[in-house]
């Protein structure tokens, strides 16, 4: 059964706003054992869709949040820069997390340990957000100092091996992680007037033009020619290539006749076996979000309906729906494991509100 949209669109901020923390960080999911911390690539689309829908007092929340953060980590990214300009070679484990307690804190791992911990898009999703949030705004000191830091980490490091937005395959540089990057020093160079970040994303998109393209279509990386559903990312929200690009209508062409499962979900990519590698809600909505804009309204519609068809009555959006693996043999060992999918799961909420809300983009 479907609720109306209004409905969703309704249960969809009291979620991600009751999931919001009194120190402004949002949680990746309130009930899910391993997802109690607040990421910073789940964090900043829910402040985009917070931001978008007219709840900017969150969204100021969020980033006054992610700015302490990223001041806190003042001496490690000074270290880590230094080192990196040297040529030093410099540790996973030297390098920030990409989650932090919902105080901000880190979570007391080894440092040595180059666990999933080392993503670097979120910190690029964050400034990309931080700019939308801003607007034409000047940023104070603190906004400028974090930037700047968050900037200079992420100039100096995205030649690194890190792992990806599904926190796999830390061996590799990952198109959509890159996508973020360029975003983020975009949005840095503009916020802070400095061209050096603006070259650095363009040398960044240059890289991703040569070496992240197979066949005339964005690919999950350089040693990788899948196609993963985060590419969309590329086009929207970041507007680094346009969505009539053919490289992006090639894209978007791949994710629709290999990522989409029977009945209309989006997979992240063929061989994902976490939960089954089943269809995910805010895929889905990232992909109907983007035939909008495009100007798909069939797709759009289509994509709308899913998800609105997989919300759980109360409204909730779980992470995905395991009822459509790709890999059925891998859905209990996980349940067992952890229990059921995240449910609710605040990204999946943002990216139902970015789908159907009126900014483009
Ligand atoms: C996903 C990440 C996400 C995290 C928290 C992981 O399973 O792969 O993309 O940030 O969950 O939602």
């Amino acid at each position: 059964m479907s609720a109306p949209s209004t409905v969703l669109a309704d249960a969809s901020i009291r979620v991600i706003s009751e999931g919001q923390a009194p120190s402004g960080a949002y949680v990746a999911s309130p009930n899910f054992s391993q997802y109690g911390f607040a990421w910073l690539r789940d964090g900043a689309y829910c402040a985009l869709a917070m931001d978008a829908v007219g709840e900017q007092e969150s969204a100021a929340r969020f980033h006054r949040w992610a700015t302490d953060v990223v001041l806190g980590e003042r001496d490690q990214i000074s270290r880590v820069v230094a080192a990196l300009d040297r040529g030093d070679e410099v540790a996973p484990g030297m390098m920030l997390p990409t989650r932090y307690t919902l105080d901000g804190e880190r979570e007391g791992v080894d440092p040595d340990d180059a666990w999933p911990n080392f993503q670097l898009d979120g910190y690029g999703t964050w400034l990309f957000a931080l700019e939308r949030h801003m607007g034409d705004a000047s940023p104070d000191d603190a906004t400028s100092e974090a930037v700047e830091l968050a900037a200079s980490y992420l100039a100096a490091s995205w030649r690194m091996p890190c792992y990806d937005y599904w926190e796999e395959f830390g061996d590799r540089l990952h198109t959509s992680t890159l996508a973020a990057i360029a975003a983020g020093l975009r949005a840095a160079g503009r916020i802070l007037g400095r061209g050096a970040f603006l070259e650095e994303a363009a040398t960044i998109m240059e890289f991703v033009h040569r070496e992240c393209v197979v066949d005339g279509a964005f690919v999950k990386g350089p040693d990788d020619p899948r196609v993963d559903a985060s590419l969309l990312s590329l086009a929207t929200p970041f507007q680094l290539v346009g969505v009539e690009d053919p490289l992006v209508r090639a894209t978007v062409q791949r994710i629709r006749s290999e990522l989409v499962s029977p009945t209309g979900g989006v997979r992240r990519y063929v061989g994902d076996t976490y939960f089954g590698g089943s269809p995910w809600l805010l895929l889905t909505a990232w992909l109907g979000w983007h035939l909008r804009i495009a100007g798909d309204d069939e797709g759009y519609l289509a994509a709308r309906a899913w998800v609105e068809g997989h919300a759980g009555q109360s409204g909730w959006m779980a992470e995905q729906i395991t009822d459509e693996p790709q890999d059925p043999a891998s859905v209990a060992p996980w349940v067992e494991r952890w229990g059921a999918a995240a449910n609710p799961l605040l990204w999946s909420h943002a990216k139902y509100l970015l789908m159907e809300s009126e900014v483009p983009a």
